[in-house]
């Protein structure tokens, strides 16, 4: 198999790291939903050695993920659970963190709001919910790259589409998390971060 590789991965990789290295600096451990590639957890694992970074995904992704996390030699990052937030299963135990890039907008709204509750459910009290990816705000979405992307999400699968921020942010309350930031990133994506009361 042809090592997975994405150049979006590559590019947003350094801001995306800049945010979380200042927010994890005293978290221990993160959980990732959707790690694609494998490419965003071998490079936040690197840059952030104090943590212990666990990887998930759907089962077909897992061995690219195992490559990646193979070929970087860090022993801080963990092999990948076969997780579809919509089917389970959670892992066990709780998280400083759970962080997950670009899935919201490929996510069915029914399976957002099962990670949303998952999520929940494995942070620890305090915990870090990191939600990266390209967002809408009351019904706008400002850049026009964005509003191209969506109807393309949208075309290729009707349950796809970038997400209300709003609707994001009422799952969050209904599950005891608090919006502490929203940090605007390159290209157009946003890095919202949660806490778990
Ligand atoms: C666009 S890719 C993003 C991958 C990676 N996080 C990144 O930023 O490059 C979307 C990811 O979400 C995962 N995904 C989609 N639906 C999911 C679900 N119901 N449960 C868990 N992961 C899901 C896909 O398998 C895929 O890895």
């Amino acid at each position: 198999m042809t090592k997975p590789f994405s150049q979006a991965c590559e590019n947003n990789r350094a801001p995306i790291s800049q945010v979380l290295e200042r927010i994890l600096v005293d978290c221990q451990s993160v959980f990732e939903i959707g790690s694609g590639t494998g490419q965003h957890a071998v490079w936040f694992s690197r840059a952030m050695p104090h943590l212990q970074w666990h990887t998930s995904d759907r089962i077909q992704n897992h061995q690219g993920i195992k490559q990646w996390i193979s070929d970087s030699s860090l022993e801080n990052i963990h092999q990948p659970l076969d997780l579809d937030v919509g089917v389970g299963p959670w892992p066990e135990g709780l998280f400083g963190a759970v962080f997950t890039a670009n899935t919201a907008h490929i996510m069915a709204l029914s399976e957002i709001e099962l990670m949303f509750s998952g999520v929940s459910k494995i942070l620890m009290s305090g915990g870090l919910f990191c939600l990266y990816g390209p967002m809408q705000y009351s019904g706008l979405i400002a850049a026009e790259s964005n509003r191209a992307f969506d109807a393309k999400l949208r075309a290729v699968k009707s349950t796809q589409g970038i997400r209300e921020f709003n609707d994001l942010n009422k799952l969050a309350t209904a599950v005891g998390m608090e919006l502490i930031e929203d940090n605007d990133l390159p290209a157009n994506n946003q890095l919202i971060i949660w806490q778990k009361h």
